[in-house]
Order: C-alpha cells, then structure tokens, then sequence
C-alpha cells in the first residue's frame, strides 16, 4: 500500500476515537514501543485509545479491509513481548476501559473493563470481603485484560488457580469487528465449546477482551508467614514436594536463591531507601518463602507446625523465621515481589518462566546451574516452586552481544529440552509473546502447533491481530 492510501486510512482511524486519543508522533508513541521484556523495542504507526467497544469493532473493520496490523495493549508489564508491535501498523491501548462495573456480592461476581489495574479490582473487592485472587508481581501497574491475555499467576496461584480459573464470561471484539460475549455468568457451562477459556492465554491473537466477568471468593481472615533457610538450593527444591506430601495446602510457596535475596535487598535500598533485614550466613543457599491462610488459626498453627516437622528432615543451616507482624510480612513479600525489577536493574536479563511438575525442581534446579557454568553465565532463580513454576533470570553481565544472542540462547535451548524431559513445558505465566516463539515446536510438535494455527485461522484469517506471536 502507499503511503498515501496508507495516511489517509491512519486519519480515518484516528477520526473514529478523536485526534485527542490517538498518537502519531515518536515521542509520544515511544512509551508503547516496550515492555518489561529484554530491551525489545518496535514502533507503531499509530496509537490509538478507544473507550468503548463499538470504537474497537469500528477499528478492526477498517483494519480488517485494509490488512493493517493491530497489537491490543496493556499495562505494559509484559515478560514475553505479547504485546509489542512487532509488524508496526496499530496498537490499541486500552487505558481508557478503566472501570469497575458491578461487584456482585450476592453471587460474588463483578463485571468490570480490561484497563483495571489488578491491584485496584483486588482492593475494592476486599472492601466488600471478597478476595481476587490472581496477584502477578506487577499488581500495581498491570491490567486485568492484560492477565488474561498472557494467563497471568503469581503467588497465590498454588492454592487458588490462575487468571483463566477466575473467568467466566467476557465480551470480546473479533478481528473482523464482530462483538461477541463468550459464555454465560455462571459457575457450570457445558454449553459446547469453552470460548472463554480458549480466549484466556491467547495473548491477544483471538480477539480483543472488552469486559470481564470474575468469580470472587470470601476474603480468607487469617494468614501466616514463614521464611525458611536452605545450604543449597537443591534442599530448598526438595522440601517443596514433601510439605505438600505431609497435607498441607500453603497459599503461597515461593523459592528465591540467596542471590535473588542479595540483589533485590540492594535494589530496595537504592530505590526506596528502605531496608529488608534477612539472616544470610554464608552457608544458607537459598530461602523458601511460605504462606498459610484460612479463617481459623488453630488449623492454621496445626499446618505449620506440620511444615516445621517435615523442615527437620532437611538440611536448613538455621531457624525458620515467623513473621511477627504485619509489617514483617508485607517486608518480605516486598522482597519477593521486587526479584524480578532488582535482577532487571543490576543487568539486562532474558527471563525464563518454565514450569515442571513440582517433584523434578531438585533435578533442575541443578541442571540450570550446569548449563549456567557450561556457556559462563550467571542466572537468578526464583519464583513459584510450589506450582514447579521457576523464573530464570539469566544475566547478561560483561557478555557480549554477539555471544549473549546466540551461545546464550543455544544454552537456554538446552534448559527447555531438559524441562520437557522433565515432563514439563516452556512458560507458566508469562505467555509465550516473541521471546520463546522459536521454541515452541520443540515444545509442542507440528500436529498441536497446526491445530493452534488452525484456530487462528478461524478467527483471524487476513492474521491482522497481533500477529507474529506464539508460533
Ligand atoms: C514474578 C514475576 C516476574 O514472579 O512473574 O515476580
Ligand atoms: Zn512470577
């Protein structure tokens, strides 16, 4: 197309959300040409801030009859790229669908649009003791809509599920600018094919999410915090398996080496002035961080006096810490959550999100460290080792770019082949965007890759949406 034909398609665009909600020029463009994943970066003709849906179908249409790219936006915390224009043409950023439509205390539901910021839904369902419970490190910046398209986790996930295990209905565009609600707002739906879900994860290729409807839970009242020592971080793996062996279910189980510690405990310092005070003799490797919650706090003292027996089988170094306070607590999830921007500050970082069956994580925890010694990187390990869910923060440091683009990546090819052995697969939250696309077929094989193409196929066959991500 020319640019001329090209220009005058970009002016009708922008005339269907108003000059005030639509950007063309670099500098304010810029801001939507990254996210949180490498130092990824790809400008787009033309941004644009639709407030309501018929906008969007509005967009699509037009995008649609002139095969003009389309990348939806979220919050722009993204670890895999999904969100990036890759193929330039426009990105939607949907910002303006920033409200909470309904809280449904009777049937715990709540209606609400995709530019919610996760930790805004969480607290005004709180106020009415209801728990979301989906908490991605990022809840203070990233979107609802966001979490869905990528399937998004975080700690709580161990005990309570994932973004998809909250969703039940959600209005969506289609590429060809159809609008469509995917189910029904109801708890059991065997009403043939689970649109809903097939949406969830789809990382805006399928269509783009224009309301959502959440079950909620009861805000549980009571929580526990502990933090244990480990003298290395094949120990720290091992225990994992065996508190869940003894029967308990911990609302949060979550790994960090003592690295990840180090580094994010310098970061809090330089970043907020503040201090996190954690033991760390030189023999404890690594930490598991662990979480209890219930309403009845004689259940809960009974499960962590389960968890401290099965410790005692484990090579520890030292004592388990139980968080006093309130404060004490919210510190060390503060560390936790802070991993991953410390690690990001200290170096450019690829960041890994495999996932194995919890009882393979000794095995490769270990092998990581290999591979790590074997291609002379360093990498921090942490995350959500209760669900077999390990983030690989693999460093960048003194590397060279030619070296960090390819033998480093050879190595990162080697720790996918290994964690598909290990009966695992390639990302347990972060989706699969541009950064782990050319690992996909080793991971899935050509016949459930062609079935995903097929899929696509069906809802966007001119691939206008977000295209060029997942395979
Ligand atoms: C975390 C993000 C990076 O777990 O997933 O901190
Ligand atoms: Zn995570």
């Amino acid at each position: 197309m020319d640019t001329v034909t090209n220009q005058s398609i970009f002016e009708e665009l922008v005339s269907i959300v108003g000059a005030k909600n639509a950007f063309l020029q670099d500098e304010d463009k810029y801001k939507y040409s990254h996210d949180h994943t490498e130092d990824y970066s790809f400008m787009p003709d033309v941004v644009l801030k639709p407030s309501t849906a018929k906008e969007i179908s509005a967009i699509m249409k037009k995008c649609n009859e002139h095969l003009i790219p389309v990348t939806p936006r979220g919050g722009g915390t993204g670890l895999s790229g999904g969100a990036l224009p890759t193929k330039k043409g426009v990105v939607i950023s949907m910002e303006k669908f920033n409200k909470i439509l309904s809280i449904d205390e009777l049937n715990l539901q709540a209606t609400v649009e995709p530019g919610v910021i996760t930790e805004v839904f969480q607290n005004a369902v709180k106020e009415k003791g209801l728990f979301y419970p989906p908490d991605p490190s990022s809840k203070g910046t990233c979107f609802l809509g966001g979490n869905l398209a990528e399937n998004a986790g975080g700690p709580k996930a161990v005990k309570y599920g994932v973004t998809r295990d909250y969703v039940l209905n959600m209005e969506v565009v289609l590429p060809n600018g159809e609008i469509i609600w995917t189910a029904a707002n109801v708890l059991k739906n065997s009403t043939g094919y689970n649109l809903t879900q097939l949406m969830c994860g789809s990382e805006g290729t399928l269509g783009i999410i224009t309301k959502i409807v959440f079950k909620l839970r009861p805000y549980p009242k009571k929580d526990v915090t502990l933090l244990a020592p480990f003298t290395s971080n094949e120990e720290a793996c091992r225990a994992i398996a065996a508190i869940f062996k003894a029967g308990v279910a911990p609302s949060g189980m979550e790994f960090m080496e003592r690295d990840a510690i180090v580094k994010t405990q310098a970061y809090i310092q330089n970043e907020m002035g503040e201090t996190v005070s954690v033991d760390l003799p030189e023999h404890v490797k690594a930490h598991l961080l662990i979480e209890l919650d219930g309403n009845d706090e004689e259940v809960m003292m009974n499960e962590a006096e389960v968890i401290l027996n099965v410790l005692e089988e484990f090579d520890t170094g030292g004592e388990v810490l139980f968080a006093d306070t309130q404060a004490q607590k919210d510190e060390l999830w503060k560390l936790r959550r802070n991993v991953s921007p410390a690690v990001n500050a200290y170096s450019l970082t690829k960041a890994e999100d495999v996932v194995v069956p919890r009882g393979n994580l000794p095995a490769l925890i270990v092998f990581i460290k290999n591979v790590g010694e074997k291609y002379g990187f360093n990498s921090v390990c942490y995350g959500h080792a209760g669900d077999g869910n390990l983030h690989i923060n693999i460093m960048k440091e003194n590397l060279s770019d030619n070296y960090w683009n390819n033998e480093v990546n050879e190595g990162i090819g080697e720790i996918f082949e290994e964690v598909v052995r290990l009966g695992g697969t390639l990302s347990g939250e972060h989706g699969i965007g541009i950064a782990k696309r050319p690992y996909m077929q080793m991971a899935m094989g050509d016949v459930k890759l062609d079935l995903m193409r097929g899929i696509k196929n069906v809802f966007d066959p001119n691939n206008i949406l977000n295209p060029e991500k997942i395979f």
